[in-house]
């Protein structure tokens, strides 16, 4: 173990990338590498933790902003919640902590999107806490090293990785012993063609010895799952009681249902622009509908009509008639959250 600790380290003081976020301890700049990290490559990330920096010095500034601007600075990195989740936490910090970094790993997790792997790496790269971080790289280079297969995201196999890695942990050097880990990983323990002849693990190497490298990690598989943006315009007819269907003709989800007039929009940020506008001057509800392989996030508005409207490709449907149509299970929540109407499929 001790050799292992040694041997990591004077690697690491060899062959580290000299990277921004490792010129510093403040927990703020920690965080925020860490978060764009989890979204994107250190190459990429780079230029997005610099930008980050640059615009929000510090977590007083970040939570300040505006969540359009915080938005508009993550864009291009995907998963929109986290960079709502990053302007949540830095309120928290702001409000709940008088700006003041909270150091210890408990505290951290309490943070909005902090998870362990995030706790860890503030609470060590900051403050030297013994803490070990498990990150994909963590877990290549022990289940290799232990030829380990169990799957990385099973609980069975989370528990073990998570054992080995504290009993591996040079609890003198938290923070350095971290990153050697990570760095060793994305530099010499890669997925794909890692360098085995550049290891100094060679020889203790469970993996390689029993011709198994490439088949770790195990991982189970899971199905991706898509995000999808839905704007409902509920066309109504108060005095009439009529409510404007659309029928679902083309070849995706819920063909043949019917639906309302739906615009689709294909990027998050741009979503969220939408729903804020529309927000401004309209009663909107809120859906969302989570299917095999999609997650719909749906907003609904209502557009009082004239009588005797006609609307192409729309058909007027009396709400106590709506129950003889085929709708999909949103839009079934919507009219019962919005009209009262009770719908049984
Ligand atoms: N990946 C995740 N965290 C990292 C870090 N601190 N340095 C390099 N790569 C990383």
């Amino acid at each position: 173990m001790v050799h292992f600790q040694e041997s990591l380290l004077s690697w690491y003081a060899k062959n580290k990338r000299d990277l921004p976020w490792r010129h510093t301890k403040d927990p703020y700049r920690i965080w925020l590498s860490e978060v764009i990290l989890q979204q994107t490559r250190v190459n990429q990330g780079m230029e997005y933790y610099l930008k980050f920096i640059e615009t929000f010095p510090t977590v007083f500034d970040l939570s300040k902003a505006a969540e359009k601007q915080v938005l508009a600075l993550w864009q291009g990195l995907g998963y929109y919640s986290r960079a709502r989740n990053l302007h949540q936490a830095a309120k928290e910090v702001v409000n709940e902590y008088n700006g003041v970094f909270p150091s210890d790993y408990k505290t951290l997790l309490k943070l909005k999107g902090v998870g362990p792997y995030t706790a860890a790496a503030i609470s060590s790269f900051s403050f030297n806490e013994a803490k070990a971080v498990l990150d994909g790289n963590v877990f290549r280079v022990l289940s290799r090293l232990y030829d380990i297969n169990k799957p990385i995201n099973s609980t069975n196999g989370q528990r073990e990785f998570q054992e080995i890695s504290t009993n591996l942990l040079n609890e003198l050097d938290s923070a350095t012993h971290n990153q050697a880990m990570m760095e060793f990983g994305a530099l010499v323990c890669t997925p794909k063609r890692p360098k085995c002849d550049k290891c100094p693990f060679i020889l203790e190497c469970n993996s390689y010895k029993n011709n198994t490298v490439l088949l770790r990690p195990v991982k189970l598989k899971k199905t991706k799952v898509r995000s999808r943006y839905f704007i409902y315009t509920v066309f109504y007819n108060e005095l009439k009681k009529l409510v404007y269907l659309k029928k679902r003709e083309s070849k995706d989800i819920w063909q043949n249902l019917y639906d309302f007039h739906l615009e689709e929009i294909h990027e998050e940020t741009l979503f969220l622009d939408r729903v804020d506008g529309l927000e401004k001057d309209k009663h909107i509800i809120k859906l969302q509908h989570k299917l095999t392989h999609q997650i719909i996030n749906a907003v609904f508005f209502i557009e009082h009509t004239k009588e005797n409207s006609n609307f192409k490709k729309l058909e007027p449907v009396h709400i106590d008639e709506i129950n003889t149509y085929p709708i999909p299970t949103l839009i079934k929540n919507y009219l019962e959250k919005q009209m009262d109407i009770s719908y049984s499929v």
